[in-house]
């Protein structure tokens, strides 16, 4: 079996994934290969489908633009796809897509593998600070994977609102400001920031201040462009535990390669050398 998988959006030429893919690929000892399909948003995004399907790839990864355009030729959808509205991975079988989003639930397990007790200790209070589509799909897959107590805080009330569906009644989900986020810091065990605020250039920027965590707080930034946020260099100052949000990139591909090929491969010290990568 030789395993041609690849990745379309536009731009993708500094995309780590086919570092990522090849790397799991020697790893499981998979014959197979990760290329680049550029598609400019100024071409045809139907003819470019029509000569994807004539390539006979076993599976793809959707980037931005694309991440919704795509869901019109597959022929199913999975449950966190749906929910958020946007895939990131597809399986190709007999000519058929299917569609997958890994992103959330690549987030949950890369957290877990870094703190074990959220493999069993689903009663920690959660914060998801943001509620855009990483938001959603971190905040879905925290759900399916049993965590109760989750508040949502969003500058934009209205959109945090919007996160809530009708898996929340059965769990104990507040939508909150980012001001009673900020006044209630110290109720929470785990800290999630979901949005692009401490980007690169704007790395000074946190989404709010930081003071008072509880003992042994988990905070976690998916933000990794830089990796040591200001949100996360002050949490740590304070005696919290960090998480990087790198880490996510490697688990919701390891899970893409999964839906792929039925092998999960081992990510063990890969972070480390992703890091170098990022910092150049
Ligand atoms: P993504 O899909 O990458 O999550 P998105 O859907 O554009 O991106 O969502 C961006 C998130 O970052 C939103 O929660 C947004 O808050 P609003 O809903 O109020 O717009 C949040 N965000 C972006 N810039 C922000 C800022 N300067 N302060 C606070 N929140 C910000």
């Amino acid at each position: 079996m030789f395993y041609q998988l690849g990745l379309i959006g536009y731009p993708i030429k500094h995309s780590l994934s086919p570092w990522i893919h090849e790397t799991f690929l020697q790893r499981t000892k998979l014959n197979g290969n990760y290329s680049l399909i550029e598609i400019k948003p100024k071409d045809s995004f139907a003819n470019a489908m029509d000569t994807l399907k004539k390539q006979n790839l076993h599976g793809f990864n959707v980037t931005v633009p694309y991440k919704e355009k795509i869901i019109p030729y597959l022929q199913g959808i999975d449950e966190q796809a749906k929910h958020i509205g946007a895939v990131n991975t597809v399986l190709c079988k007999n000519g058929e897509w299917f569609g997958y989003n890994t992103d959330g639930i690549g987030y949950v397990r890369s957290l877990q593998n870094h703190f074990p007790e959220l493999k069993t200790e689903k009663e920690k209070q959660i914060l998801i600070l943001g509620a855009g589509g990483a938001a959603k799909g971190i905040y879905s897959a925290l759900l399916k994977n049993g965590f109760q107590n989750i508040s949502i805080a969003n500058r934009t009330i209205e959109k945090a609102k919007t996160l809530l569906t009708k898996q929340s009644n059965e769990a104990n989900i507040k939508v909150i400001t980012l001001k009673e986020a900020e006044e209630n810091i110290a109720l929470f065990d785990v800290i999630i920031q979901t949005t692009s605020v401490g980007m690169k250039p704007n790395e000074a920027e946190t989404i709010l201040s930081l003071h008072a965590l509880k003992e042994s707080v988990i905070v976690s930034d998916i933000v990794y462009q830089p990796l040591y946020t200001s949100f996360l260099q002050t949490a740590q100052s304070l005696g919290a535990r960090i998480h990087f949000g790198h880490t996510m990139l490697l688990y919701q591909a390891q899970y893409a390669f999964e839906i792929w090929t039925n092998h999960v491969p081992n990510v063990q010290h890969m972070d480390k050398e992703l890091q170098k990568i990022l910092e150049g």
